[in-house]
């Protein structure tokens, strides 16, 4: 079942070149985006192919508390809403998983009220939520805060044209969800397009939402009085799988990914090909190839289609092996960079700047203890583990569990040599 709170270590012995095939879950993030949906409706919302890891954990206990029924077999998750007994995200979810807040937007379209816990900061910088609450005042709900947490209320949303000032995943996701059961039409222009926005609209849709550009920045919606429960496929993980793709070409391996879509992965594919990977796509499996060194590539992670941010950690992992000097850039979040002090502490030659590092390929790397900061920080350690001389031991692996699912079993499977050593339970 879901995974519990805890402090495991990974202990990476370094070396193997990863072989063989793995099969990619469900996207964590389109996941967590489509479970709340289930609060529109009355009914049981079918969603397959559901990773499991612990922010699914989260949102599971989240919607649970709010009286959610709930059924988890396999990768079939069955959520049904029918009897709500709270509209309230308390602190102890939220603070753990920020998208706890995508509760706020189906609760105030469907109840006219919600009570959501305000998210802190995070690992890497300030993440405000001001366009989910300035989008949802547009549609005509009343919000104020008090007490560290958002209220909202309204009669019945209106229709309106809301422009989100950044792309934002998040607001787009909570704005679309309440805008689809608003009176009349609204237009929503610099919509992320991220696919896993996309996947909640395409959602949306069959559950009789009325929505069109979905795919594009603006979006046409046209309100509806009520929407019904569907089944529903989650996408799969791009990250997931941009994170197999790069362990698999920096131990020099042979590896393919099945569950793919390979057309959320053009970005990372180009500039793997680029530093010298081949990679050969047939539907819905993709198979990685390296041999010999990669040449560096510089990467700037912004909005999609760009290099995603929650992949520029693992690609200054696969740049340690390469040959030159790389440079990354995160203009999305440009303090993500937590991960360097501890790859250092393995040897690793890199310089940071401004909202930027710059890795230089081809420093020996010898195992050591480190430290994970947040979820794609803690994956690029244990990737660079693969490659250094000896016993890496990864602390704190509760953060990279928020988004992988038996990473250790799927990597093992390949010939890692990766083991979990259980700390501490509580
Ligand atoms: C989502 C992903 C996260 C990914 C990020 C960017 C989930 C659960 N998380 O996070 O893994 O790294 O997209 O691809 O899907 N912003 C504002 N005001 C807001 C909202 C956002 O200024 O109200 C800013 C943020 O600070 C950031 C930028 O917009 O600089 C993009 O953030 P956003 O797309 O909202 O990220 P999340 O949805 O939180």
């Amino acid at each position: 079942m879901i995974l519990s709170l805890h402090m495991d270590k990974f202990i990476v012995r370094g070396g193997t070149r990863l072989q063989g095939s793995v099969a990619i879950s469900g996207a964590k993030n389109a996941s967590l985006a489509l479970m709340p949906t289930c609060l529109l409706t009355s009914g049981t919302l079918t969603l397959t192919n559901t990773p499991n890891n612990r922010d699914l954990g989260t949102m599971s206990r989240l919607l649970s508390s709010m009286g959610v029924g709930m059924h988890l077999e396999g990768d079939v998750l069955k959520l049904d809403a029918s009897n709500i007994t709270s509209h309230e995200a308390p602190y102890e979810h939220v603070k753990q998983m920020r998208a706890s807040i995508y509760v706020l937007g189906p609760l105030v379209a469907r109840f006219g009220n919600a009570r959501v816990s305000l998210p802190g900061g995070c690992n890497f910088g300030p993440r405000p939520v001001d366009l989910h609450l300035k989008g949802l005042e547009k549609l005509g709900a009343t919000i104020d805060l008090s007490g560290g947490y958002i209220n909202a209320s309204c009669d019945r949303l209106k229709g309106t044209h809301f422009h989100f000032d950044i792309s934002s995943v998040g607001a787009s996701v909570n704005i679309l969800t309440a805008a689809v059961l608003a009176s009349g039409h609204t237009t929503l222009t610099n919509v992320a397009i991220e696919p896993e926005v996309t996947a909640v609209a395409n959602l949306l849709v069959k559950m009789g939402a009325r929505i069109q550009g979905i795919g594009t920045t603006t979006l046409e919606i046209e309100g509806v009085d009520e929407l019904h429960p569907v089944t529903e496929a989650t996408i799969p993980d791009r990250i997931e799988a941009a994170t197999f793709m790069l362990a698999a070409a920096m131990t020099r391996g042979d590896v393919t990914l099945t569950n793919i879509d390979a057309s959320h992965l053009s970005a990372v594919t180009q500039s793997m090909e680029d530093s010298g990977c081949t990679i050969d796509i047939d539907g819905s499996t993709m198979r990685v190839r390296m041999n010999g060194t990669p040449e560096a590539e510089d990467i700037t992670a912004a909005i999609y289609p760009g290099f995603p941010t929650d992949t520029q950690a693992q690609w200054a992992a696969y740049m340690l092996t390469a040959n030159g000097a790389s440079r990354i850039k995160d203009t999305i979040y440009p303090t993500r960079f937590g991960y360097v002090p501890e790859l250092q502490r393995l040897g690793a030659d890199i310089e940071t700047g401004e909202g930027y590092c710059v890795v230089k390929g081809g420093a020996r790397l010898t195992g050591a203890t480190v430290m994970s900061s947040d979820l794609r920080a803690s994956v690029s350690l244990v990737m660079a583990g693969l490659v250094a001389d000896g016993e890496t031991e990864i602390l704190r692996v509760y953060h990279l569990d928020r988004g992988y699912e038996g990473l250790e079993h799927k990597l093992g499977a390949l010939g890692a040599h990766i083991e979990r050593v259980r700390t501490e339970v509580y």
